[in-house]
């Protein structure tokens, strides 16, 4: 393997036309061969999804990163993902995530201090390890996870949050829930949990913005967070499609807001999207309310089959940070690897992966 002094810096690549990249990338992986893996989320754009080994949403990603035996794993995805990843995946195994700009805007509205705050002013109105099991959403930073690793909690993905949450009552009384509060919101109403008993919790108010009488009578304390990109379906845009296609059904991400979950015929994770659309009966017409990139792909593979896809907002609604990981990036870190440089790697640090371990471990446990 030829071994350069230095990595090769993604300036070389920025101005690099897509045709040029996807043969660097292809060449790339011929020369790595089983020594690499590529993961891909469902969000990721058809010119680097294509080059995934294996796709799919966060829960089945993280199954995958337990059982690969490639050296490097390439993840196509955001931030918290490859941090997962590289949490999961033994530790001789290297992670790498193509731009590390590709955070996830909602897993930025909760941080380690407004946590830890948070925790001491609930703690003044009651016991928190006693009283509240403290539940992340996979999308998260993973010093997050870490918080409820050592407070007796877990974390959760769009796939699991109802049967999370069952497990998270059997431990204490109260849930506190962040990042997405929509998520919290659907999944406690699928439980039965009255709206009122699920405030939410403003990090940035003294007491979360709460009198002592609504936290006592509070079963989900739902963070105040939200994905920008699923927040801006509406039911409006629901009613527009059944008037044309009163025939037509709906499917929705729970991270979209709970009007348009309950107008919505299915709602579920974006394996559960694509996995209930594609398995319908030809010439059947549905309105999806979830990321672009998904929409669109699907649309294209369910087209032979006379099946219509209509994305759910007349505005683009991408996942601008997703959109980051782009095949200049790619093939930028693949010529690294084939020159033996590891350039964007994931590590999360070993106090904070044990903690965090812990709660995926009882997440993959309890779902
Ligand atoms: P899924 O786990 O359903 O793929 O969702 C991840 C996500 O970030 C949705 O916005
Ligand atoms: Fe985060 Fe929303 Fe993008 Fe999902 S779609 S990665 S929640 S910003």
């Amino acid at each position: 393997m030829q071994v350069h002094a230095a990595p090769i810096q993604f300036d070389h690549f920025q101005s690099k036309k897509n045709d040029d990249c996807q043969a660097r990338i292809l060449a790339a992986r011929k020369k790595l061969g089983k020594r690499l893996v590529i993961l891909g989320h469902h969000y990721q754009h058809e010119s680097v999804y294509r080059h995934a080994d294996f796709s799919g949403d966060s829960l089945k990603l993280s199954k995958y990163c337990e059982n690969l035996d490639a050296e490097f794993i390439v993840f196509l995805g955001v931030h918290f993902m490859a941090e997962v990843a590289d949490i999961l995946s033994r530790p001789e195994q290297v992670v790498i995530l193509p731009d590390l700009a590709a955070g996830c805007s909602m897993a930025d509205m909760a941080n380690l201090a407004k946590v830890e705050r948070s925790f001491r002013e609930l703690n003044n109105v009651l016991n928190f390890d006693e009283t509240i099991t403290p539940v992340t959403y996979i999308n998260s930073a993973a010093d997050l996870k870490a918080f409820c690793g050592e407070h007796g909690g877990i974390v959760c993905t769009s796939t699991n949050a109802p049967k999370i949450l069952d497990w998270s009552f059997k431990q204490r009384e109260k849930v506190l829930f962040f990042p997405d509060q929509n998520l919290g919101r659907w999944s406690g109403y699928q439980m039965g949990i009255p709206l009122e008993q699920m405030p939410i919790w403003d990090p940035d108010q003294p007491q979360g913005g709460l009198t002592i009488e609504q936290i006592k009578n509070a079963k989900i304390l739902l963070w105040k967070g939200h994905c920008a990109v699923h927040q801006m379906f509406r039911p409006q845009n629901i009613e527009q499609f059944k008037q044309v296609h009163p025939d037509g059904q709906v499917i929705s991400h729970p991270e979209a807001p709970f009007d348009v979950c309950l107008n919505s015929d299915f709602v579920g994770s974006t394996e559960y999207i694509l996995k209930t659309v594609s398995e319908a009966a030809p010439n059947t017409k549905w309105l999806v309310g979830t990321e672009l990139n998904l929409v669109t792909r699907l649309a294209e593979q369910m087209q032979p089959q006379g099946k219509l896809v209509q994305f759910m907002s007349h505005v683009v609604c991408e996942c601008s940070t997703m959109a980051r990981i782009d095949p200049q990036h790619l093939a930028w870190v693949l010529e690294n690897l084939v020159d033996g440089n590891i350039v964007n790697q994931i590590t999360v640090p070993a106090d904070e992966a044990v903690l965090a371990k812990l709660t995926l471990d009882r997440m993959l446990a309890a779902s």
